[in-house]
């Protein structure tokens, strides 16, 4: 996969978008976008395995919110090929703050709060492999 890893992202679609029936509208968005889905699967993060995702974000004061929330329900994982992958999805996604993301992005339709916001992507490349690599195996790419 080192050779494809430029365009290829990480993304998940959160509890708060899978709770409300968004999956499908989502998938038929990031289709429509010209992504290809290399690896795809519905999980429930344990407590413990949000917090190894997110361990970057442990000292910040939303982190127990954050945690709790992603291991709250069911999400999908998805690696995502596309030419510049990481801001091709980021661009798709929108601002972290639904309140301040552009027209036509995910977060601004879906997403409900900077806590809830329907989407999360990689980024950077650096980070999209690590991500990707902390919830697939090789053999689950296609
Ligand atoms: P995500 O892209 O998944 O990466 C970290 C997440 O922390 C982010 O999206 C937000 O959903 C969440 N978060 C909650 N509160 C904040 C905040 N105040 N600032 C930034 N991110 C936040």
């Amino acid at each position: 996969m080192a050779e494809q890893a430029g365009n290829l992202t990480f993304g998940i679609i959160k509890p708060d978008a899978v709770r409300a029936g968004k999956t499908g509208a989502i998938l038929q968005r990031i289709t429509d976008a010209g992504f290809k889905l290399r690896a795809l699967k519905l999980i429930h993060m344990t407590k413990p395995e949000a917090e190894g995702f997110y361990a970057v974000h442990r000292e910040r004061p939303f982190f127990p919110d954050l945690t709790a929330f992603m291991s709250s329900a069911p999400c999908v994982v998805m690696a995502l090929e596309k030419e510049n992958a990481v801001k091709s999805w980021r661009d798709l996604m929108g601002a972290t703050d639904p309140a301040k993301a552009d027209e036509g992005t995910l977060r601004k339709e879906f997403a409900t709060s900077i806590g809830e916001n329907a989407v999360h992507g990689s980024d950077s490349e650096e980070n999209a492999a690590a991500e990707l690599a902390y919830f697939f195996s090789r053999l689950e790419f296609v």
